[in-house]
C-alpha cells in the first residue's frame, strides 16, 4: 500500500472522530507541537494522530525530501523547467561557507551586493530623501511591503512608498503629495520587462522630471539585467544587480529588499537576514520530526490533499502583518499551483490550496461566520506573538491573544445543541421555536487549526517566518512531485494583454476575437469619454 492510500484509508476511518476527544492523550500538546529557538507550532488542533504523523513523515521521507533539500542549498538546478539553480537562500548565508554554482562560488558576489546595498541605504537614509517610492509588481512588491509594513516599529529612515498595479490610479495616489526633489524611485524587477512596473516607471520619470527633480540621480534599478537598466537610463552605479537563481516571489532577502533596508537601516536588514539563515539551518539539519517546516507542510498535506479541504487561512492576529496572507498568496498559489508533476504527466491529486487570509481580529468580523458555521472546512493557521510593540497598550495585546486563542478553541470544540438550548431558553424562547432558534447557535466544532508563536515580531523573526514559509512551500512541491520554482501560468495573460491592447485602443479590428471579448470591448468602445 502506498503512504497515499494508507493516508486516504486512515482519513476514512477517523473522519468523523473528535478533536477534543484526542487530548485523553494528556501529552498530545507537547507531541504534535514543535519548538525552534523561540518559536513555538503547536499542531494538536487537528485530526491528526501519532499514526497519521508517522505515514506522513514516511511519505516526506520516501519522497526524497532530505536529497531534495539538499540539491536545492548546493545549487543543483532544481527549477527544471527554467533550468536554473535556486539559491535565495545564498543570499541571506551571511555566516556560512560558499555556495557553488557550476563551479563558482556565488557568495563573494552577494556580499559585494549586500556592501553596495548597505552603503547606499545609509547615504539615503543621512541625506535630504524624505520619501522613497519602490515600482514592482509580484515578488517584486509584495516581498518589500510585506516586511516594510511588518517592521513599522524599527522604521527609521524615509516613509516607503509601494506602486505595482497598472491602474493609473495606483501611481496617482501615491505620488499625490510627494515632492519630486525629495523622492528616490527604486524600479524592482528582475527581468526589468515587467509592463506593469516599466509603465509606472516611465509615469515616475515624467512626474519627477516635470516636478523638478533628477531622475539620473534619483532613479535606482533592482535588476538581473544591466542592459535593460542602461537602455533605461539608469546610471548602473544605482544598479543593485542579482542572478537567475534568486525566484521573484524569493527575491526579497536581496537587492529587491533595498526599500526595507532603507526603511530599517543596514543593522536590522542583517537580523531580518540572520532570522531567515537560522530557519536555513534548522531545516538543514532537524531530523524531519522535529523539522518545523517539513511539519507545517505535513499538515498542509493532510487537510488539502487527504481532508480534500481546498483552502488555508492565515490568520495572523498581527495587524502589521496585514499583507502576510497577500505575500503567501504569491509563495505558496505561484510555486505549488501547477496542474503536471515534474515527468510532465498530469497530477493525480490536487496540488496546492486557496490561500487566503486577513489580519486578526478584523477577519472575526467579516468572514469567520462562514468558517464557524458554513457548510465548508477551512483550516486556520494563526501567527500570534506574545508581546506587542505598543509598551503603554498592554491591555489591547493582552486582548488580542484572548481573541486568537478563544477562535482556535471555538473551531476545535465548537458549541453543541444542548448547549445552544440552554442559551435559546435563558432568551425566552420556548417549544419548537426554541428549537429552531436552538440550532441557529450551534457551532459544529472539530475544526483544524494551527498556531504559530513567537516572543515578538521584531527583524530576526520575521526573517524567520518567512523562510519558514518557503521551505514548507519547497517541501510540499516536493511530496507533491512538481516544479515549485517556474510560474508558466502567468505567461498566456500577459501574452494576450499585449495582443489586445491594440483592438483596446482602436488601431486593430476586434474581428478577431471571441464574441465575448468582442462585445465587452464593443461596450467599452461606445462608453469610452
Ligand atoms: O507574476 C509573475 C512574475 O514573474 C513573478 O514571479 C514576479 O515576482 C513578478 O512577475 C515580477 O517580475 P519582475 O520582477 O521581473 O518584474
Amino acid at each position: 500500500m502506498t503512504h497515499w492510500t494508507a493516508l486516504h484509508e486512515q482519513y476514512s476511518r477517523v473522519k468523523n472522530r473528535s478533536i477534543p476527544k484526542l487530548f485523553e492523550n494528556s501529552a498530545r500538546a507537547e507531541q504534535f507541537s514543535a519548538r525552534v529557538g523561540d518559536m513555538y507550532f503547536d499542531f494538536s488542533k487537528t485530526n491528526i494522530d501519532a499514526e497519521t504523523l508517522q505515514t506522513l513523515l514516511a511519505l516526506a521521507r520516501d519522497s526524497g525530501v532530505q536529497a531534495k533539500r539538499e540539491a536545492m542549498f548546493e545549487g543543483a538546478r532544481i527549477n527544471e523547467t527554467e533550468d536554473r539553480a535556486v539559491l535565495h537562500t545564498a543570499l541571506r548565508n551571511l555566516d556560512g561557507g560558499p555556495v557553488m554554482v557550476d563551479g563558482v562560488d556565488v557568495m563573494p558576489a552577494v556580499h559585494n551586493t549586500l556592501a553596495a546595498m548597505r552603503r547606499f541605504a545609509t547615504r539615503v537614509r543621512e541625506g535630504a530623501y524624505t520619501d522613497v517610492v519602490n515600482i514592482g509588481i509580484g515578488g517584486s512588491d509584495l516581498g518589500p511591503a510585506m516586511t516594510v509594513c511588518a517592521l513599522a516599529p524599527y522604521h527609521d529612515g524615509p516613509r516607503c512608498h509601494f506602486v505595482s498595479n497598472i491602474d493609473g490610479a495606483d501611481i496617482a495616489d501615491k505620488l499625490r503629495g510627494l515632492d519630486a526633489k525629495t523622492t528616490l524611485v527604486i524600479v524592482a524587477s528582475k527581468t526589468f520587462t515587467t509592463i506593469e512596473t516599466m509603465t509606472n516607471a516611465r509615469t515616475a520619470k515624467a512626474w519627477m522630471t516635470d516636478h523638478g527633480g533628477d531622475p539620473r540621480v534619483q532613479f535606482v534599478a533592482l535588476s538581473t539585467s544591466p542592459e535593460k537598466t542602461a537602455g533605461f537610463g539608469i546610471d548602473p552605479a544605482q544598479v543593485f544587480g542579482f542572478e537567475d537563481w534568486v525566484g521573484g516571489r524569493y527575491s526579497v532577502w536581496g537587492p529587491i529588499g533595498l526599500s526595507l533596508m532603507i526603511a530599517i537601516g543596514p543593522k536590522a536588514f542583517d537580523a531580518f537576514l540572520r532570522g531567515a539563515a537560522a530557519m536555513d539551518l534548522h531545516f538543514r539539519a532537524a531530523s524531519l520530526e522535529e523539522n518545523l517546516p517539513v511539519l507545517l507542510a505535513l499538515v498542509g498535506i493532510w487537510h488539502n490533499q487527504i481532508c480534500g479541504y481546498t483552502t488555508r487561512a492565515v490568520l495572523p492576529y498581527d495587524e502589521r502583518l496585514a499583507l502576510l496572507p497577500n505575500y503567501l498568496q504569491q509563495l505558496e498559489m505561484e510555486s505549488n499551483g501547477k496542474g503536471v508533476l515534474r515527468s510532465g504527466a498530469d497530477s493525480p491529486r490536487n496540488t496546492g490550496p486557496v490561500v487566503w487570509g486577513a489580519a486578526g481580529t478584523n477577519g472575526q468580523h467579516a468572514f469567520y461566520q462562514l468558517i464557524h458555521q458554513g457548510t465548508r472546512v477551512v483550516p486556520c493557521e494563526f501567527l500570534l506573538a506574545a508581546n506587542g510593540h505598543e509598551a503603554e497598550l498592554v491591555h489591547h495585546h493582552q486582548l488580542l491573544i484572548a481573541n486568537c486563542l478563544a477562535q482556535s478553541k471555538a473551531l476545535m470544540l465548537g458549541r453543541s445543541v444542548e448547549q445552544a438550548r440552554i442559551i435559546a431558553a435563558a432568551k425566552g424562547f420556548e417549544g419548537d421555536d426554541l428549537e429552531r432558534q436552538a440550532r441557529h447557535r450551534v457551532f459544529p466544532g472539530n475544526r483544524p487549526s494551527t498556531t504559530l508563536l513567537y516572543p515578538l515580531l521584531d527583524p530576526f523573526t520575521l526573517g524567520q517566518i518567512i523562510a519558514l514559509y518557503e521551505h514548507r512551500v519547497f517541501v510540499e512541491g516536493i511530496i507533491l512531485d512538481i516544479i515549485s520554482f517556474d510560474q508558466w501560468g502567468v505567461e498566456l495573460g500577459k501574452e494576450l494583454a499585449s495582443t489586445l491592447q491594440p483592438v483596446v485602443d482602436g488601431s486593430q479590428s476586434c474581428a478577431n476575437e471571441d464574441p465575448s471579448t468582442a462585445a465587452l470591448i464593443d461596450f467599452i468602445h461606445r462608453h469610452r469619454d
